[in-house]
């Protein structure tokens, strides 16, 4: 096959299927699918510290952290980091994904098993691709399903379980306490991955603080601070152990440039807001079970756990592009979320709540979704 036919016919399946992609500048809307939870994104507080301190610092990094490229910001996020997150040590990523892609692939041999969650993230199942691990898929939360597996499932090596703390799409909260449970009883290490949960639960420390426990020497905190951080890159909390062996081994951090010292200035002053500050999280929380609550009243089928992320399930990808089609012309950006980021037949509205969304604008939402259901 020539390459052009190649890549016609696929984005001709792609659009017959309702699945075709496109990016689009988003303006003069209302933004309901942004991860900036706590509103950090345009924060006026950190653009005044950022111009005020900007002649110290480079534009860019110039290397990798292990070349010439590790700054005193970065070492500076990184403590910020693990006082935060309560752990030894932190090391900074260049971003969530290839925190994931390099941690899984680097901490894992072929004597290993992953147990992942069926619904974790994209970036945890292509680390997993890339490890020689095997791999054992459980049921979604699904903790006799996930325990049965351990059981049965034998290794010389080391066994791993890794979830998502906060699900990217569903918004659910992974059961920790049950997870670290059974971590403890098959001597299995727990990774989870906090890029939706940094900043909204366990008062913005994320999943595990959200259960009350305290992090130990078998678990992995990964994180990212492009949502609700509002800033860009990822971090990894552990031991000091943990941290030193990734130094040394994970891929994603040696054999790529440094994040820019501006980017971790920005991470750095919007933590210290996301710490200080925590009636953001408080009303999001309040808002979105308001938002879920009366989208549930209107007949919509409505997937809310209390946290920030709210499905509303259209089912074919079709419906959830003429729900976001509509939306657009009443002033609301709402992305249609279909297959592979779903499973087939869970397209959806994937809604979520910002600090900067007011009551109003959620209320003109609501009204907005009124029209929609009388309309189709
Ligand atoms: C659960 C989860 N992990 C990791 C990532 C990747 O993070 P980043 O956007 O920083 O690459 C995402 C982002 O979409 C995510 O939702």
């Amino acid at each position: 096959m020539k390459f052009v036919n190649f890549l016609q016919k696929n984005l001709e399946i792609f659009e017959k299927k309702h699945l075709y992609r496109r990016r689009k500048v988003i303006k003069n809307l209302i933004d309901f699918s942004s991860n900036d939870y706590l509103g950090l994104k345009n924060n006026e507080k950190t653009k005044k510290s950022l111009c005020e301190n900007i002649k110290n610092l480079s534009l860019g990094s110039g290397a990798s952290t292990h070349i010439s490229g590790y700054t005193e910001v970065q070492e500076n996020l990184e403590k910020f980091l693990s006082e935060f997150k309560e752990t030894e040590s932190c090391i900074v990523i260049g971003s969530g994904y290839m925190a994931n892609v390099g941690l899984i692939s680097a901490l894992t041999t072929e004597k290993d098993i992953i147990f992942s969650d069926e619904l974790n993230h994209a970036s945890i199942i292509d680390g997993i691709r890339l490890s020689k691990a095997k791999k054992v898929i459980y049921k979604h939360c699904d903790m006799n399903d996930l325990e049965n597996k351990l059981k049965n499932t034998h290794t010389e090596g080391i066994k791993y379980i890794v979830t998502d703390g906060i699900f990217s799409m569903e918004g659910d909260i992974a059961p920790i306490n049950h997870l670290y449970e059974l971590a403890e009883r098959y001597d299995a290490v727990l990774i989870i991955d906090d890029a939706h949960a940094t900043g909204v639960i366990g008062e913005g420390k994320g999943s595990l603080f959200h259960f009350g426990l305290k992090p130990s020497d078998r678990i992995i905190q990964m994180g990212t601070l492009s949502k609700a951080v509002g800033s860009y890159g990822a971090y990894i909390c552990g031991s000091r152990l943990l941290i030193e062996y990734l130094v040394n081994k994970m891929r994603t951090a040696i054999f790529t440039t440094a994040l820019s010292p501006v980017q971790n200035f920005i991470s750095l002053e919007n933590l210290k807001i996301l710490v200080n500050e925590p009636h953001r999280r408080e009303y999001i929380i309040k808002l979105s079970k308001y938002l879920a609550e009366n989208l549930k009243s209107l007949g919509f089928d409505i997937k809310y756990y209390g946290t920030p992320i709210i499905s509303l399930i259209t089912k074919t990808p079709e419906k959830a592009l003429k729900y976001t089609s509509i939306l657009k012309q009443k002033g609301f950006f709402i992305q249609a979320i279909r297959p592979p980021t779903v499973p087939e037949g869970e397209s959806r509205l994937r809604i979520t709540v910002s600090y900067n969304h007011s009551k109003i604008d959620v209320d003109n939402l609501l009204t907005a979704f009124n029209d929609i259901k009388g309309s189709l």
